[in-house]
């Protein structure tokens, strides 16, 4: 597989889950585990580009796909819009469901452009933060959206 642009080979045991092949195997510590049973979304990672929860595939069902982390959406040194919007809008609080909140956003931005708060809630209501910080969560996704075509900040 492919993982943040890398290629990865590796033999895995068939019960082996994604999240846990990237996080013990390939040391993807942005990759978060929460609930392991598809309720949180701290997992999330895009597959060929579609967000999907880690805890609910199998290692070997990502033979030879396309795995995107939080760790791989920079270019270039500079933060994705979507990283930037979190950041500008308080989007976090704890953090712990940052980067699955990120990946989820940025996958249904990409099939939703124009989602409209009532949309952005129902596209997100798979990812859970438990500091209960979804206003700003939904507000930098919308900044995002405004921001569609501005120029990225550097990352720091
Ligand atoms: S750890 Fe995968 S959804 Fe919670
Ligand atoms: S920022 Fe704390 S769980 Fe979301």
């Amino acid at each position: 597989m492919t993982v943040d642009g890398s290629a990865h080979v590796a033999e895995v045991e068939p019960r082996l889950l994604l999240l846990h092949h990237l996080r013990e195997n390939l040391g993807i510590g942005g990759v978060h585990s929460g609930c392991n049973t598809t309720n949180c979304g701290a997992c999330t990672i895009l597959l060929d580009g579609e967000s999907v929860k880690s805890c609910t595939v199998l290692a070997v069902q990502a033979d030879g796909h396309e795995i995107t982390t939080v760790q791989g959406i920079t270019e270039n040194g500079l933060w994705h819009p979507m990283q930037q919007a979190f950041h500008e809008a308080h989007g976090l609080q704890c953090g712990y469901c940052t980067p699955g909140m990120i990946l989820a956003s940025i996958s249904l931005l990409k099939e939703k452009p124009d989602a409209s708060e009532e949309e952005i809630r129902e596209g997100l209501e798979g990812n859970l933060c438990r500091c209960t910080g979804y206003e700003n969560i939904v507000k930098a996704v919308q900044m995002a959206q405004a921001h569609a075509n501005r120029q990225p900040a550097p990352a720091s």
